[in-house]
């Protein structure tokens, strides 16, 4: 520390001689010129000191140079891993994917032991408290769901980000209509977000406790989709994270929950993992400015780092993976 003062003031003694000095000889712009090497050198001298940090900034530039100098770990997929960053490093190996034909039964027998969650709907207690339908989206119903699912055929959908329904019972009539059998699972925690029900005053609470996830059930309900339809009450990051690890694989999958740009870059990484190849990812809000344009920028960086290419249909952003 000492040491350290002396050194500094030993450079300001320095500094001071030679502005002396040119304040003889020199001629005002030469002193600037002085001036203004000699701060880029004491700048130089400082930023080498903190290389460490600045050798861990990823850039696109510096993403290939980081590739090739530090090889993947030996046990994960080459093709999974795309920088050494913590930052891009998400579970790197999902479970040999289970048959469509299966989704179904295993999303029960895992999350709900066995037994449909739509079995003895709704219970005694809290069925007054629920509207027999209440339904609200945004862009829901967008042209994206009908073009995607006439070109995928998918057997299993993964929507990430739920509430109400809207979007999920519209592709279950969508595939219905299409003579599809597809399995559409939701992965929402039914809670909205704090204060939510500033605009839903209708969503009941009981001790706390939101209706969401009975409203979103009965809305099902209504529509005759409980065959096809199932929550997966967790958070986005936990719940894809066992979907991954058990092999369920989508063919579609919607990103549509949070829409900052953490939440958005988490999910999106989390829901491509448990992309059946050839499948497409898709998600809405491309286009509002909302939360910084979270949703916009985690989408881009995404494709950037993967070297995919996104499409855009109405309000909605499309990765395809084929
Ligand atoms: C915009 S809404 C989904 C709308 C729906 N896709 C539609 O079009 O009708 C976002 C949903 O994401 C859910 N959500 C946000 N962050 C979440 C998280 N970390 N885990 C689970 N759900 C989350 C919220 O509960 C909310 O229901
Ligand atoms: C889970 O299912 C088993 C077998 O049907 C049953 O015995 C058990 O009580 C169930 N557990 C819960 C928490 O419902
Ligand atoms: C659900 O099915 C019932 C009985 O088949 C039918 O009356 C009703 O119109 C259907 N509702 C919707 C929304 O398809």
């Amino acid at each position: 520390m000492k040491e350290e003062k002396q050194h500094q003031n030993q450079q300001h003694h320095h500094l001071r001689r030679i502005i002396m000095i040119s304040n003889k000889k020199f001629t005002r712009p030469t002193i600037y010129l002085i001036l203004l090497v000699l701060s880029y050198t004491l700048g130089y001298l400082c930023a080498s000191t903190s290389t460490t940090t600045t050798k861990q900034k990823i850039t696109s530039s510096t993403l290939t140079t980081s590739i090739a100098n530090n090889p993947p770990i030996a046990s994960a997929a080459t093709d999974d891993v795309t920088s050494d960053s913590d930052h891009f490093r998400f579970l790197t190996r999902c479970a040999d994917p289970i048959s469509s034909k299966l989704v179904r039964k295993t999303i029960l027998d895992r999350v709900f032991n066995g037994t449909s969650p739509f079995n003895e709907f709704p219970p005694p207690h809290i069925k007054s408290l629920l509207r027999p339908k209440r339904i609200k989206g945004w862009g829901s119903k967008g042209a994206v769901f009908e073009n995607l699912i006439r070109k995928v055929k998918p057997r299993t959908i993964i929507e990430v980000g739920t509430f109400l329904g809207a979007s999920a019972i519209h592709m279950a009539e969508l595939t219905r209509g299409l003579g599809l059998r597809t399995q559409i699972l939701c992965v929402d925690d039914f809670r909205g977000w704090p204060g939510f029900r500033d605009r839903f005053k209708d969503i009941q609470m009981v001790n706390g406790d939101l209706m969401l996830m009975y409203q979103f059930m009965q809305n099902v309900v209504y529509s005759n989709a409980t065959k096809s339809v199932l929550p997966i009450p967790f958070s986005t990051g936990s719940a894809l994270e066992k979907l991954c690890e058990w092999g369920v694989l989508g063919d579609l999958v919607e990103v549509d929950a949070g829409h900052d740009f953490h939440s958005a870059w988490s999910d999106i990484n989390r829901a491509y993992k448990i992309l059946r190849p050839g499948g497409v990812m898709f998600g809405h809000d491309y286009f509002t400015s909302a939360d910084e344009r979270g949703v916009r920028r985690a989408v881009n960086l995404f494709a950037q780092v993967k070297g995919l290419r996104v499409q855009v249909d109405g309000q909605h952003w499309v990765i395809d993976s084929a």
